[in-house]
């Protein structure tokens, strides 16, 4: 029967409280829809790993997720005791690279049962996805110091983009818009301010809307396209951002759905194939948005539906495609009764983030239940 092998990765914080029931969910996906999952659990890319090694990952980190068929991974960092920095760049930042995932895929969708001051403009639903490039852009390593510790000091980072880097994600971006019932795509730029970096990446969107006649294209600086993310968010379709703009987009989305714990994201390499001599096995990662909140850490009540998302992802990246539809039709469920029960003024197992006060355990098993 068909057979997967995850690597799973939980990290710090409340990425250890998520994983536990996002794994019960993928294997009651598997038992009902008759494939095997294996998963493969990983200690390292967390903080309590870098405390006892000086490092963020061991010698054969590589070799053992190019092992697998897929990445789960909850979040990393511990601010109080690691720079971000240092724990994100030694993990998460260097798998996106390493494994060239240059597409950051984060659907946002106003879930039933999920409050918002945003819902219902015009009674339409909020339903887009966030394209981020993934592998370069503000994220650069090259930069540096001088001058440190005199009145000269001085700090640079470049901005990266490639033709190649560029294209394929603008490229991916139109693609998926033109699969979509309303065909539109909006990116996000700042060729006003950015003068040199932001007018080529408007350059690169202009060609290659003219492969795509079909496809709404309209473009906005990023300032002003947050202001719109909050005043009309029911008119996005697909947004395609740079790697810094994506990022801030899809926190910005899920917060105007109601909260960043539900929203999900996929780092995809799209063209690597496992088993092919000719190339290097590339595996896709799959993760919440949102990060380690070390706020709530501990206490039991993280929303864990990001991370349960990122699996039905995962599954869909997979080809399971009737699992893929049964676990997220299995969450729209939950969240609808919670909310239901709510309103009826009974105790619900919404987290707090969505204003109930259910457990990460409650909620999870409650959708692991409606997979079946
Ligand atoms: P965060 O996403 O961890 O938390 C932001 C706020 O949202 C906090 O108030 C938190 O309590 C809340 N929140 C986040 N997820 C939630 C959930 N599932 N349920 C309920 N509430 C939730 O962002 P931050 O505070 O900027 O970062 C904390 C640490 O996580 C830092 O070390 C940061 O670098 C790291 N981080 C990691 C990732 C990742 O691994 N992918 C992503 C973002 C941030
Ligand atoms: C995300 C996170 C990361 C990013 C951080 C933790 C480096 O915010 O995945 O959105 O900026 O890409
Ligand atoms: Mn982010």
């Amino acid at each position: 029967s068909r057979s997967y092998t995850i690597a799973v990765l939980p990290g710090d914080g409340i990425g250890l409280e998520v994983m536990p029931p996002a794994l019960r969910c993928l294997e009651a996906a598997a038992k009902r829809f008759g494939f095997n999952l294996e998963f493969r659990h990983f200690p390292w890319a967390s903080c309590t790993y870098y405390h006892e090694h000086a490092t963020m990952l061991p010698k054969d980190w590589k070799k053992d997720l190019q092992a697998c068929d897929a990445i789960f991974f909850g979040a990393v960092g511990d601010p109080a005791t690691v720079p971000d920095h240092i724990s994100l760049w030694g993990s998460l930042l260097l798998f996106r690279r390493e494994f060239d995932q240059y597409i950051n895929l984060r659907p946002c969708r106003l879930m039933p049962g999920v409050t918002s001051p945003l819902a219902n403009r015009e009674g339409k639903p909020i339903d887009f996805i966030t394209v981020r490039e993934n592998t370069e852009g503000e994220y650069s390593s090259i930069g540096g110091r001088i001058f440190e510790g005199t009145d000269r000091e001085t700090v640079i980072q470049n901005t990266v983009f490639t033709r190649i880097g560029v294209d394929r994600v603008v490229r991916y971006a139109f693609e998926l818009a033109r699969s979509r019932p309303a065909k539109r795509l909006t990116s996000a730029t700042k060729s006003n301010g950015i003068s040199i970096t932001m007018p080529y990446w408007d350059e690169r969107v202009e060609a290659i809307a003219k492969e795509y006649p079909d496809v709404k294209v309209e473009k906005y600086h990023i300032d002003i396209l947050c202001a719109h993310f909050v005043q009309r968010p029911h008119t996005f379709d697909v947004v395609v951002g740079s790697n810094l703009f994506g990022d801030i987009l899809s926190d910005l989305g899920p917060a105007c759905t109601g909260t960043i714990g539900i929203a999900p994201s996929a780092n995809l390499n799209p063209t690597a194939k496992r088993d092919d001599p000719n190339q290097e096995w590339l595996p896709s990662l799959f993760e919440p948005v949102h990060g380690s909140a070390p706020d709530i850490a501990g206490k039991g009540i993280a929303n864990p539906v990001g991370m349960i998302w990122a699996g039905q992802m995962m599954l869909e990246h997979l080809g399971e495609k009737e699992a893929a539809s049964a676990m997220l039709l299995a969450i729209e469920n939950v969240l609808k009764e919670a909310k239901n029960a709510h309103d009826r003024g009974e105790s619900n197992i919404l987290t707090p983030d969505m204003h109930g006060n259910g457990t990460t355990e409650e909620l999870g098993g409650e959708i692991e239940m409606e997979i079946g």
